[in-house]
């Protein structure tokens, strides 16, 4: 099918998805935290166990406040005191599910997380096996004080799942797909890199779609509607997808290629 002919369906897919699937809740605001985080940053109280890595692995695996200078320079090889020759990076991780998924798939790959979320972060670092693996590194806050850091051509994989999706319009520009961010997520990726989008939420699809169509330095992988109406080969659903499945809604898949400069 033509991209074009493709870029059609998938709009007509969303309308007619409309009708049946209701838009997730807006995520109420408390306050907003920080330059660009504007979900919350804590939960229930935890226990103990949660309590304890955020304690003890924690420290050993945040990348230290002092490199994120935000000037490109951070040394992906000085961070994980070795050779780097694949990274994958998640925005927004959750509870992590994804991001060990993808670590015991590749061991001899490099992985970076980020999510400001206290919960999910402990929930993240108490399912890492014992000791601890040496290719990871975390950041409990905003993705993009990271990503700003890091040089440019560094990032082999992106992956941006089920975004918060703030639903009403005066607070779109808050979505962490946007026209300025995807410059950011250009130039960190490599030539040929992947970034991965998915959501529940077809009015979000859309936008996650056209923004980065429209952004001239990503390329729409997808042939045919299966292409984002599926899971990739090897998906792992994290449960936040799982519950969206559950309660009728379709996830849709995104996934781009950085084009060559
Ligand atoms: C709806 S949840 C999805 C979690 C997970 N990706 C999944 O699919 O299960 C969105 C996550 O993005 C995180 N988030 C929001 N703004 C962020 C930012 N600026 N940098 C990193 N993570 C962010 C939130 O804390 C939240 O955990």
């Amino acid at each position: 099918m033509k991209r074009k002919n493709v870029f059609v369906a998938f709009v007509f897919f969303v309308v007619q998805n409309k009708k049946s699937n209701n838009m997730n809740e807006p995520v109420k605001l408390k306050r907003a935290y920080g330059r660009r985080v504007f979900g919350r940053r804590m939960g229930r109280p935890m226990h103990k166990g949660r309590v304890d890595v955020i304690d003890t692995i924690l420290p050993v695996r945040k990348i230290p406040k002092e490199v994120l200078t935000e000037d490109k320079s951070l040394s992906v090889a000085d961070m994980f005191g070795e050779l780097v020759t694949t990274l994958h990076f998640e925005i927004g991780f959750g509870n992590g599910e994804h991001l060990l998924y993808i670590m015991t798939e590749n061991p001899t790959h490099h992985f970076i997380g980020a999510e400001p979320y206290l919960n999910g972060m402990s929930a993240f670092l108490k399912s890492l096996p014992s000791p601890t693996p040496e290719n990871v590194r975390v950041h409990m806050d905003d993705a993009l004080m990271v990503l700003n850091s890091l040089p440019d051509a560094s990032v082999d994989f992106l992956y941006i799942l089920n975004p918060d999706p703030w639903p009403k319009s005066r607070h779109h520009k808050r979505r962490i797909v946007n026209e300025a961010n995807l410059k950011v997520y250009a130039r960190v990726l490599k030539d040929g890199g992947t970034m991965v989008q998915t959501t529940d939420v077809d009015e979000l699809a859309e936008w996650m779609l056209t923004k980065t169509i429209n952004c001239p330095h990503f390329e729409w992988c997808a042939e045919k509607p299966e292409d984002w109406k599926t899971a990739p080969n090897g998906w792992m659903a994290t449960r936040y997808e799982n519950k969206g499945k559950e309660a009728g809604r379709s996830q849709t898949y995104l996934i781009y290629k950085r084009k060559s400069t």
